[in-house]
């Protein structure tokens, strides 16, 4: 089985999900990267960002995307951002070709809007299977044993 796991994280709570993902799947991985990332501190992130999916933006990437074809499975991540993906995201589906690959999708987010989120996700990649989705509220506050368990024992149904 040759596994990616491609995410985009602001504030690194996704990174955190990712990294473990990563780790047990023995997998390559892929984080993506806007070539101008909107401002971290404070509240101006909530507009940018909300803005940005409001508007369905896709910012360039910097990344260097391979070929999905290489991969069977694919775990795709992202923040919870006005009940949708990230945009990094949106330019990531713009950019590759994603069909008949069994997908799972994980998200993280500050209280809700992941259903939303995946909701779309799978409407943008109808021609796959999703294998298995999972959320979690602000990981990085949480402490990291309990959430490796979590992620492992979401692969162990999934996978
Ligand atoms: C622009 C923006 C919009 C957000 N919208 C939501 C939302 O709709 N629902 C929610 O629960 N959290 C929302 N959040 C909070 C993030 O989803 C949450 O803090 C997440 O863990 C951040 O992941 P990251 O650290 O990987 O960037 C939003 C954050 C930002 C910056």
């Amino acid at each position: 089985m040759n596994t990616l796991v491609v995410f985009y994280s602001l504030e690194g709570n996704t990174k955190i999900i990712a990294d473990i993902l990563t780790e047990e799947l023995d997998s390559d991985c892929i984080e993506l990267k806007p070539d101008k990332e909107i401002p971290k501190g404070g509240l101006t992130k909530f507009f940018w960002g909300g803005k940005s999916v409001l508007f369905h933006e896709k910012p360039d990437l910097v990344n260097d995307l391979p070929d999905m074809d290489e991969y069977d499975t694919i775990f795709i991540g992202t923040p919870i951002w006005a009940s949708s993906y990230a945009p990094p995201i949106a330019s990531f589906l713009d950019k590759v070709s994603i069909k008949n690959k069994k997908l799972a999708f994980f998200a993280c987010h500050a209280g809700g809007g992941a259903d939303k989120c995946f909701d779309k996700l799978k409407s943008a990649l109808s021609e796959n299977t999703v294998i298995g989705t999972i959320t979690f509220t602000d990981p990085a506050k949480e402490e990291k044993d309990k959430i490796k368990a979590s992620v492992k024992h979401w692969l162990h149904e999934i996978t």
